[in-house]
């Protein structure tokens, strides 16, 4: 079925046609703006993005693929992102990585059989001086260790993922500035 953006979300993109130099700029902000929606960047989600800002699918699919942030496969209820770079490997992201991997009883890549997780390996996240680190959906947890990782999963096991939003309010907010 074909990905329909919300009125909402429609409203925000009108604002910030006007702030971009051409349509083609605009992918990544309309990118994320679908992403928020749908949860992911589906097959759907591409063709729109390419059909309305009258680029190619392959230019689209390009940007998709080459940023770690665009989720190329539907996620479970909540994504967790374990930073991989350099700063976080040094503070022991690889030992953080399989405890979380043996805890979820999953692999990075892989989503739990109840469909709540979906363990993912991020590039830089820009908290360096705090690895290591993981984000949960939209929060950052950091200067973590096997055990108060593991108290972050059981914590976000019990509560209700938030609405996701954020990107709608980043590019709201920019455009009231
Ligand atoms: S290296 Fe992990 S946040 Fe930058």
């Amino acid at each position: 079925m074909a990905f329909v953006l919300s009125a909402e979300r429609r409203a925000i993109l009108d604002s910030l046609r006007p702030r971009y130099p051409n349509a083609k700029a605009l992918t990544i902000p309309l990118l994320h703006i679908c992403q928020e929606q749908e949860g992911w960047c589906s097959p759907e989600v591409i063709d729109f993005v390419a059909q309305e800002l009258g680029v190619t699918g392959a230019h689209v699919q390009g940007v998709v693929t080459f940023y770690t942030m665009f989720l190329k496969e539907k996620p479970g209820k909540r994504v967790l992102w374990v930073c991989r770079t350099l700063s976080c490997e040094l503070c022991g992201a690889k030992e953080l990585q399989e405890h979380i991997e043996k805890h979820l009883g999953i692999h990075a890549g892989q989503t739990t059989t109840d469909g709540e997780f979906t363990l993912l390996k991020a590039e830089c996240l820009a908290a360096c001086g705090q690895g290591p680190m993981i984000q949960l959906d939209d929060d950052f947890f950091e200067n973590l260790t096997n055990e108060s990782v593991e108290a972050v999963i059981e914590r976000a096991k019990k509560s209700s993922p938030k609405a996701a939003g954020k990107w709608s309010s980043l590019y709201l907010r920019g455009e009231k500035e």
